[in-house]
């Protein structure tokens, strides 16, 4: 991929083969390039093979099943393995399900394949959102990730359910039939809780009132977009449509997938099932409290009305799940496998400037245990590593000689400078003792 031989880095296309100069433009990812000859060749293919899958030639035997699916979702997302099998089963039903829609509306003695909407819950920075974006790179069919805590009912000023639906024909090309068929992912959706036995404040009212309106959607409902509102989406290259039309879409057949933290609904979890312990002839069972997530497992619809969800709603989230709390071992797997592992995007970095970077298990470990001390999940790790690596990576590229940075135990725990080694010597460089630019090049560059 890169081709060093008049000592300069020059890049190629990974594809064609063609060097930096002989292009107009190289596009750059993570370990490939590809220049804008083969972007164009790529649309091409790209855009037939959507035309042929929108015209509905498909045949079942191109259903991804559970296994493909969940086999496609951990190359992204570690653990978690309870919440990709609901995922994947759900995903796949609904794929059958309007697979089998034309021939039900026919033959009225169908069974009918009711729609089954998720649940997603569990603590901050355990994959949530990663699943449904990772789900949204292998589905078939429109998808969209909106985030509940911007909503509003309509006719407040912020954005209003409809927006939901607007970015779900967006990511169906502006086919309607298509975005009647697609999934919605609504995340952080415990922030539009009514607030348990509190006031009337705004924020209570307002919450309950986006329940409300978001219920229209789940149960089912054709929502009549008027074209002031369908603005920013006409703009965005939907088919010609009139521009006076307004849009009509049927709620009816898309599959909502809605994620939340809840924190604090284990407390509720425990005081039923403690509650329903007690009575037992005063049996006092030395009782150990059950781990949070074990307790998240075991939710019921009633805990969620408890913690603030209007029944109607969670009445219609059939399927509930959880992710679970990432302990050390996920954590030091989070760092190292997934495809876009960020220890894999670090190494790339610095290859780009021709220095391995190398890790030692231990400070893997470390990272890990600081991001389980900071209690958000797997989002502390990023900001770890970029603190102990932003040093080596500001020095580095003014040091030519560098060929190798470890990141010892000491570098993560202590503060230490990684260790520097260079290709011509022995002794290797400490960063503390600032390293001025341009100071202390090499005369040749060895790689
Ligand atoms: N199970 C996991 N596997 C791999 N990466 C994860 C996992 N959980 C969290 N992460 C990392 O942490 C970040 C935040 O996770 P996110 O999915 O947004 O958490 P939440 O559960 O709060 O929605 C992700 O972008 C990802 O990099
Ligand atoms: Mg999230």
């Amino acid at each position: 991929m890169t081709d060093i031989s008049d000592g300069k880095t020059r890049l190629v296309c990974s594809f064609c083969d063609k060097d930096q100069a002989q292009v107009v433009k190289l596009v750059s990812g993570p370990g490939v390039h590809i220049c804008d000859g083969c972007v164009d060749l790529c649309m091409e293919v790209v855009v037939a093979a959507r035309s042929e899958g929108s015209s509905r030639g498909r045949g079942p035997d191109r259903l991804p099943k559970p296994h493909e699916i969940r086999a496609f979702v951990d190359r992204y997302v570690v653990g978690q393995d309870k919440a990709k099998r609901s995922l994947a089963v759900a995903v796949y039903n609904h794929y059958k399900r309007i697979r089998t829609l034309p021939a039900q509306s026919v033959s009225g003695d169908d069974v009918e394949l009711a729609k089954s909407n998720v649940l997603l819950l569990g603590p901050t920075g355990s994959g949530k959102t990663l699943l449904a974006q990772s789900l949204s790179r292998i589905l078939d069919v429109p998808f969209t990730i909106a985030d509940a805590t911007g909503l509003t009912e309509a006719g407040y000023a912020g954005q209003d359910v409809d927006g939901i639906l607007l970015r779900l024909i967006y990511a169906a090309d502006g086919d309607i039939g298509r975005a009647e068929t697609g999934i919605v992912y609504i995340d952080e959706i415990d922030k539009i809780a009514r607030r348990p036995d509190g006031g009337s404040g705004t924020r209570d009212v307002s919450g309950e009132g986006v329940q409300q309106s978001l219920l229209k959607l789940l149960e089912g409902t054709v929502v009549t977009i008027s074209p002031q509102n369908r603005g920013s989406l006409a703009t965005q290259g939907s088919r010609s449509r009139s521009a006076q039309e307004p849009t009509r879409i049927d709620t009816g057949n898309i599959l909502f997938i809605v994620g939340g933290a809840f924190a604090g609904l284990e407390k509720i979890v425990e005081a039923r099932l403690g509650a329903r312990s007690m009575g037992f002839g005063g049996t006092v069972r030395s009782r150990q409290r059950p781990a949070d997530a074990d307790l998240l497992e075991q939710v019921l619809p009633d805990d969620l009305v408890s913690f603030g969800m209007i029944p109607e709603f969670v009445g219609r989230l059939p399927m509930i799940t959880s992710v679970r709390p990432l302990d050390r071992e996920a954590l030091v797997r989070i760092l190292t496998e997934p495809k876009n592992a960020l220890v894999h995007q670090y190494h790339r970095l610095l290859e780009l400037d021709e220095v391995e970077l190398v890790f030692e298990p231990a400070a893997l470990e470390a990272v890990a245990d600081l991001a389980m001390e900071r209690g958000t999940g797997a989002r502390g790790l990023r900001s770890i590593l970029d603190d102990v690596l932003i040093s080596v990576m500001y020095d580095v590229p003014s040091l030519d000689d560098v060929s190798q940075v470890v990141v010892t135990l000491e570098a993560i725990r202590s503060g230490a400078s990684p260790v520097l080694h260079r290709a011509q010597s022995s002794s290797p460089y400490t960063l503390n003792s600032s390293v001025e630019a341009g100071s202390s090049k090499a005369p040749t560059s060895s790689k």
